[in-house]
């Protein structure tokens, strides 16, 4: 797991981040970046390049390797800790407060700004790097690079799709992003999966979910991963959120991942609520997503 930076962000200083950012602007072109590079890389004298390794490796955010030469890399936790400076130099963030969730692929925390809001790091591709085990590989140098850039892919584009979606589509408001990470509206509520919801309110909560996944749809986007753990009920209303895997109407299996997305979530409801949802006519669900442009899907 990649630590929480915050607690030591307090302790780091201006100098520290110009070492970071000439490491990370050398990985552009090594995997590991050569020590001798760094005085021009960071603007830094050799000897307080030297001191500040040395604090950087002491907290974790970067790594040190000496094959060939003494070479250089941020961790995940050097990434997040510039991601943190930049927004906290940009005024988009004042604090990180506690975990607001883990998902597969990323680390969200509760953060201060005029009003709470959450901040996403992304971490694709981290899982099956340690699963790996090899760090000293070549393959695995190189991994760990395309891990930090697949994360940092992955938050511009969900960054992207939450601009393109909100207001139209119930997701949480995007307000920021920076490298592998995103800062949007803190979301007040709770996942479906851990919802009990009135009877009632069942029929209705689906039909809004479908209706979000058919404007999300009139939009551009199928979310592709969309479940009972994707989906925020609060008090009033439903919130679709995780999206960076989403595929784009025009994607050749766009119409395959919108029926599986939609059979998901119907499964779901049979399975939690079954004294309800088979009152449920198919062509209820058929009428809920017709108001789009879905066209031939069937379930
Ligand atoms: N805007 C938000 N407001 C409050 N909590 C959030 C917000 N976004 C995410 N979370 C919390 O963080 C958790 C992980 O978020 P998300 O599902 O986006 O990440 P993920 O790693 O892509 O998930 P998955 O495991 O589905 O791949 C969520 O389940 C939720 O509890
Ligand atoms: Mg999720």
């Amino acid at each position: 797991m990649v630590k929480n930076v915050a607690p030591l962000f307090a302790e780091l200083e201006g100098r520290d981040f110009y070492l970071l950012s000439g490491v990370e602007h050398g990985m552009r072109f090594s995997a590991w970046v050569d020590r001798d590079r760094l005085p021009s890389l960071t603007g830094l004298t050799t000897d307080e390049v030297s001191y500040r390794l040395e604090r950087s490796l002491k907290r974790g955010l970067i790594e040190k390797r000496t094959i060939q030469y003494e070479g250089y890399r941020l961790t995940f936790e050097g990434y997040d800790a510039l991601a943190l400076r930049t927004f906290s130099k940009r005024d988009t963030i004042d604090g990180v407060g506690a975990k607001l969730g883990v998902g597969k692929e990323s680390d969200v925390y509760e953060v201060s700004s005029y009003r709470p809001m959450a901040l996403k790091f992304h971490r694709e591709g981290i899982g099956n790097f340690r699963k790996l085990n090899r760090e000293r590989d070549y393959t695995a140098d190189r991994r760990h690079s395309s891990d930090l850039y697949t994360a940092r892919i992955a938050a511009e584009r969900e960054f992207d799709i939450l601009e393109d979606l909100y207001p139209t589509v119930s997701v949480p408001r995007p307000v920021d992003h920076n490298r592998h990470t995103i800062v949007m509206e803190k979301v007040h509520g709770q996942e479906l999966a851990r919802t009990t919801l009135e009877e009632d309110a069942v029929t209705p909560v689906l039909h809004r979910l479908l209706t979000e996944v058919s404007r999300a749809y009139d939009a551009g986007y199928v979310h592709a991963d969309l479940s009972e753990y994707n989906v925020f009920v609060t008090e009033d209303d439903i919130i679709l959120f995780d999206w960076p895997q989403a595929v784009d109407i025009s994607h050749e299996n766009a119409d395959e991942l919108l029926r599986r997305d939609i059979v998901n979530i119907v499964r779901y409801f049979e399975r939690s609520y079954p004294g309800v949802i088979p009152a449920l006519d198919p062509g209820e669900i058929a009428t809920a997503i017709a108001t789009s442009n879905f066209g031939e899907i069937r379930l």
